[in-house]
C-alpha cells in the first residue's frame, strides 16, 4: 500500500527528531556528569584511606617504640591530626582520679593549658565525634576558656571533639581546631576515620601503661586487648573468649600438655587482635569485600603477630596468631604454610574459629544451621582444616551437643 504523508506529519517530523535528539543529549550529559561525580568520589575515598593507613602505620610503629607514654601520645596525636590536612592545633584531656588533666597539646596558644587541671563538671564527653562551629554548641561540652581559645579567638573556625575510652574507666576528650568548612561527604568520612584513629591511640596508650605497671604480660591485659577489639567492632563481641574456650576444651580432649593448652588459650583469646588495624567500615561491611579490602583484612594476622611479638615472653603465642589463617592444603595466609608446618595450636584455632563464625551472625552472613556447620567441617577436612583435628572436634560435638546448637550471641 502506498504511504501518503500529510502536511501536518511532514511539519512534525523534524520537531519530534529534534526533541528526541535533545533528550538523548541530556541523558548523555547526565551519564557523563554522574560518571565524573562517582569517579571524583572514589578518588576522595582512596585519598582518605591512604592518609588513614599512613597515620595508622605511624601510630602502630610508635606503640612499640621505646619512648615515654607522654611522647607516645604527643607523636601519635600529631600523626592523627595530620590526617586532616588543615588541623594545626589540638588538646587531649583525660579524666582520672576525679580530675581532668590536659596531657597533650599542640599549638602555641594551646600549649599553656598543658598540665592544667579542670574539675569533673568542666568537660562533658559526647557519645560520638562532634563537629561544632558555634560557641553555644561547644559550651555544652567544653569549659568557656577552652571554647574561647579554640573557637572564638582569631579566625572563624570549628572544633572537632572526639570522645576516648581508656581502660580502668578513664575517659578522655580530644579537641581539634579546624578552619570552618561546610559538612560534606569528604568531611563525614574523615571524621569517621579520625574517630577510629583516636580509639586505636587510646587502646595502645592504655596497653602501654598497663604493661608498664604490671611489669609483664598478665591475663587482665589480654582481656583488655580483647575488650579493645570488641569495643572497636561489635561483631567480635564474645567471639575471642568463645574461641579460647572451645580451643582449650579441644586441646584437653586431644591430651595436649598443660603448657601447650596454656599457649593455646592465650593465642585463641588474642587471635584477631590485629583487626584493630583494619578500618571498621571494612570489618562491618555487609556484602562481599573488594580485592583491596580483603588484602587489608588478611593483614590482621601479621599485625597481630607484630603487636604480640614485641612483648617479652609472647613470641610463641605471636607465631600462633600469625598462622591461624593458614590452610592445611597450603592455600592460606600469610605464609602459605602446609600441613604440619603450621603450628598445632594454629590448626586447632583455625577449626574452632571457623566453627564459632559459622554458628553466629556476622556482618556478611547469617548463622548457619547445625547440619550445615557439620557439613562444612567435614567437607573441609584435609583442605582448610587438619583432618585429625576435625575428627576430634566432631567427637567433642557429639558428646556435648549444646556446643553445637546453643546460640551465644
Ligand atoms: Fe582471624
Amino acid at each position: 500500500m502506498k504511504m501518503v504523508r500529510t502536511v501536518g506529519e511532514a511539519t512534525l517530523e523534524p520537531i519530534v527528531w529534534g526533541v528526541i535528539g535533545f533528550l538523548f543529549a541530556l541523558l548523555l550529559d547526565m551519564l557523563v556528569f554522574r560518571g565524573v561525580f562517582i569517579e571524583r568520589r572514589c578518588r576522595k575515598i582512596e585519598d582518605i584511606n591512604r592518609r588513614f593507613i599512613d597515620a595508622l602505620e605511624n601510630i602502630s610503629n610508635l606503640a612499640s617504640c621505646d619512648i615515654s607514654d607522654e611522647e607516645f601520645l604527643d607523636r601519635s596525636l600529631n600523626s592523627m591530626s595530620s590526617f586532616f590536612a588543615d588541623v594545626g592545633e589540638y588538646m587531649l584531656s583525660i579524666f582520672e582520679e576525679g580530675k581532668w588533666n590536659v596531657v597533650s597539646t599542640k599549638g602555641k596558644n594551646i600549649h599553656r593549658f598543658r598540665n592544667l587541671k579542670f574539675r569533673e563538671e568542666d568537660f562533658t564527653v559526647p557519645k560520638d565525634t562532634k563537629f561544632l562551629s558555634t560557641e553555644v554548641e561547644a559550651l555544652k561540652y567544653l569549659p568557656s576558656r577552652i571554647v574561647r581559645e579554640f573557637l572564638t579567638s582569631g579566625n572563624r573556625g570549628a572544633v572537632i571533639i572526639i570522645p576516648l575510652r581508656f581502660f580502668e574507666n578513664a575517659e578522655g576528650i580530644l579537641i581539634l581546631r579546624k578552619p570552618y568548612v561546610r559538612m560534606s561527604f569528604q568531611l563525614k568520612e574523615e571524621l569517621k576515620m579520625a574517630h577510629q584513629l583516636a580509639r586505636i591511640i587510646a587502646s595502645f596508650y592504655s596497653m602501654r601503661r598497663l604493661l608498664k605497671r604490671m611489669g609483664k604480660f598478665h591475663k587482665s591485659v589480654a582481656i583488655a586487648f580483647t575488650r579493645a577489639m570488641e569495643l572497636y567492632s561489635v561483631y567480635t563481641k564474645g567471639h575471642s573468649e568463645r574461641v579460647a574456650r572451645y580451643a582449650t576444651t579441644l586441646g584437653e580432649k586431644m591430651g595436649l600438655s598443660r603448657e601447650t593448652i596454656r599457649r593455646l588459650f592465650w593465642a585463641a583469646l588474642l587471635h584477631d587482635i590485629g583487626k584493630i588495624g583494619v578500618p571498621l567500615y571494612i570489618l562491618e561491611k555487609p556484602g562481599n569485600l573488594e580485592g583491596g579490602e580483603y588484602e587489608l583484612v588478611k593483614k590482621h594476622t601479621v599485625w597481630g603477630w607484630e603487636i604480640l611479638n614485641q612483648i617479652e615472653g609472647m613470641a610463641e603465642i605471636a607465631k600462633i596468631v600469625r598462622h591461624h589463617h593458614e590452610r592445611y592444603d597450603g592455600r592460606g595466609y600469610p605464609d602459605g604454610l602446609m600441613g604440619e608446618e603450621i603450628p598445632l595450636e594454629a590448626r586447632i584455632i583455625a577449626v574452632v574459629d571457623s566453627f564459632d563464625a559459622m554458628k553466629n551472625d556476622t556482618p556478611y552472613r547469617k548463622a548457619l544451621r547445625a547440619q550445615e556447620i557439620l557439613k562444612e567441617l567435614v567437607d573441609n577436612k584435609g583442605k582448610q582444616f587438619d583432618p585429625m583435628i576435625v575428627e576430634m572436634f566432631l567427637e567433642l560435638l557429639k558428646k556435648d551437643i549444646t556446643m553445637l546448637v546453643k546460640r551465644e550471641n
